[in-house]
């Protein structure tokens, strides 16, 4: 069951964050109280993954390896790798292949700027983690579904179409950036012809797998929260969400050190040594309150 790869897509070029993420990687922008990528690698990490590969732009590598290091402190282990231009979201896996990485095991794929928070949400991640044939996607009710992939469904709720921004959406079901893949993926995404925008889209990798009756959707419930954080208002609202929570309920929420130690990946004084280079903050405090 904890077979399973994950990769985290940190790469891009966050334009419509200029001028804040000319110098900085989008995904290194804190959301409220922590970095962005805090957050998918929560993700990957309470579905229970702990082999991680980290995707980043070429200039970003070193600040990522400097904030994440090799994962030991979390009991897991993080690599790396570099997209050299953002030719699109299905590239991730054909990188994942070249690197050694994936190796024929199943994977999952998380966006970096993705943030997902749920009780619910969490119990749908260990079970989509367990081993199974084709592609896993999360459905999520949403306002606009035009900015998005948008999911069809028939009568019986089973999924029949999958259509990239499109401008008569089937329904109000926007995939989210979170995919688990069996272990074809990269064999899948290596046949996708690049867009008119001359990406390698997710949406066609999935279309692959829909194509082949392999595409199973997890629609997540109005108790999960899905938040995109690629613009300066969006990333404004997530940042509030993540303190309004915080503060209302006295925990914090996507701290990876907590979630390997509650998984007993790290023990108490492995916890301590991962809390103390940030112990003079806010975070570090209440990581190290958790021990009392
Ligand atoms: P986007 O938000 O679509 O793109 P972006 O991050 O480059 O931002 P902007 O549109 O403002 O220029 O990407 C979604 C996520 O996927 C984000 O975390 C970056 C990542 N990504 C890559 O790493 N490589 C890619 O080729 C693409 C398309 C996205």
């Amino acid at each position: 069951m904890e077979n399973r790869r994950g990769i985290i897509l940190a790469g891009g070029t966050g334009s419509r964050l200029h001028p804040s993420t000319i110098s900085v990687s989008k995904q290194l922008m804190p959301v409220f109280d922590k970095p962005m990528i805090y957050y998918p690698l929560c993700t990957l990490m309470s579905a229970g993954m702990r082999e991680i590969l980290v995707i980043t732009t070429p200039r970003d590598q070193d600040a990522f390896r400097n904030l994440l290091g090799d994962g030991s402190l979390l009991g897991i282990s993080i690599t790396y790798a570099v997209q050299a231009k953002p030719k699109g979201i299905a590239q991730a896996l054909v990188i994942g292949e070249d690197e050694g990485f994936l190796d024929g095991h199943q994977s999952a794929l998380v966006l970096g700027d993705n943030l997902f928070f749920g009780d619910e949400f969490d119990d749908q991640l260990l079970e989509t983690n367990k081993p199974h044939v084709g592609a896993t996607v999360f459905g999520y009710h949403v306002k606009n579904p035009k900015d998005y992939g948008v999911l069809g469904f028939d009568d019986d709720g089973r999924v029949t179409s999958i259509e990239e921004k499109p401008d008569n959406p089937q329904s109000n079901f926007a995939v989210t950036g979170l995919y688990f893949y069996d272990e074809h993926a990269p064999t899948y995404a290596r046949t996708v012809r690049p867009s008119g925008r001359q990406e390698l889209e997710i949406t066609a990798l999935n279309q692959a797998y829909l194509d082949r009756g392999e595409l199973r959707v997890e629609t997540l419930g109005t108790g999960t929260t899905w938040l995109d954080t690629g613009t300066h208002r969006s990333l404004l609202q997530a940042s509030n969400f993540v303190g309004i929570i915080e503060e209302r309920q006295g925990r914090r929420i996507c701290c990876p050190e907590e979630v390997a130690w509650r998984k007993g990946w790290i023990d108490d004084a492995g916890f301590a040594r991962a809390a103390e280079p940030v112990a003079k903050s806010n975070y570090g405090r209440y990581l190290l309150s958790l021990l009392d």
